[in-house]
This record gives C-alpha cells, structure tokens and sequence, in this order.
C-alpha cells in the first residue's frame, strides 16, 4: 500500500523495531527531491548526520556532492537515503536484521520517489538490494535492472576517501549513470523511434 510521505516519516521516527534506535541523536530518513529520476542510497548514517538528522552532510556526504556536481546536477535534484535510518554504534556496518527491519521503508521511499535510476553506494546498499554476496569491487559499474529500475552499484565515497585510486572507477560508473538518464529521457520524449 502507498503511504503518505508525511506517514512514512511519522513511522521512521516512531520506529522502535532494532536495538539502533536505542543509542541516537536523531533518526535520518533521507532527503532530496521528492520527484527525483535519480536516487543515492547509502549504507547508515554516521556521527555527522546523526547530531543534524540528514543523510550524507559529513565527509563521505561532502564528496557525495562533488560526485553529483561533477553529473552536472545538484544535490537538490536527487534523492539521498540510507539502508538503515539510524546510525549505528561505531558506524559499524548495519547487521542483515537490523537492514532487513528498516527495508519497509526504503521500499516505501522509492515507491512515492519513483525514481528511474538509484545509485547503491557501496557493498551494504548493494548486498541488501541485489544480492547478500554481492561483490563491489569485482561486480561495480554494471547494471541491474528491476521493475523499471535501473540500479547501478559503485564505491563508497567514505570508501573513495580511504583510497582515492578508486575515484577512477567510480566516476567511470557515474558517467553510465549519466548516459542512462539522458537515454530514459529520450524514450520519455519518444526518441527517434519510428522517425
Ligand atoms: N555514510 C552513509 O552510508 N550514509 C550517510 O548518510 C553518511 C555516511
């Protein structure tokens, strides 16, 4: 069923249903355009966007912009969200369960955003929506295409600010990004088919 984004967040910030929410500062549903053909998902919040309540505003979250200015676009044109919507302890990767609870309203999100492509970044965004042995640095940069959606796992940018060799490959994959946009919006306004 179709929630309301203001009952989906009501139930974000009541949610109660893994030991995360016990230690925060703030839960951190995501923000952005609500009508974004693009979306980001991450893996958790960390010390930064727990104290503010927003997703990606620290580090990771600074070179997540630049990557998204480098697409030509700005962080207003996107919606960013998290697999899990609380930080957890250590920023210790989300355990499967504690993914697995929150996932309803990830879910819930792309249902209401209807985004056409989401960038998963980094291995939790990748193992929780593709597959549980999902490799990213062997299987990054390739598509996987869902229901309509166009998925297009890459690094980390906490993992681009570790080892910055990576910053290649993973613009490499932001560029596929780039042309599958322009390619859906092409078919969205009929192309060249049938000229
Ligand atoms: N890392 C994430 O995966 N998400 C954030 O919001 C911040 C850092």
């Amino acid at each position: 069923m179709q929630v309301s984004w203001q009952s989906l967040y009501d139930e974000i910030f009541a949610c109660e249903k893994c030991e995360l929410c016990r230690r925060i500062h703030n839960k951190v549903p995501g923000q952005g355009n609500v009508h974004a053909k693009l979306m980001f998902i991450g893996e958790g919040p960390g010390a930064d966007e727990d104290m503010q309540g927003l997703a990606f505003v620290g580090a990771a979250g600074q070179l997540l912009t630049k990557m998204i200015a480098a697409m030509k676009l700005e962080r207003e044109d996107v919606y960013i969200c998290n697999i899990v919507k609380c930080r957890p302890p250590q920023n210790r990767t989300p355990l499967p369960e504690e993914a697995a609870a929150c996932l309803p309203f990830l879910r819930q999100q792309v249902a209401l955003v209807r985004p056409r492509v989401i960038v998963l970044l980094g291995a939790t965004a990748a193992r929780t929506l593709l597959r549980e042995d999902f490799r990213i640095t062997r299987e990054h940069g390739k598509w996987v295409e869902k229901k309509g959606v166009w998925f297009m796992p890459t690094y980390h940018p906490a993992a681009l600010l570790r080892d910055e060799s990576k910053k290649r490959e993973a613009w490499n994959d932001l560029k596929l990004v780039m042309e599958k946009l322009k390619d859906l919006e092409a078919q969205e306004n009929g192309g060249f088919e049938g000229v």
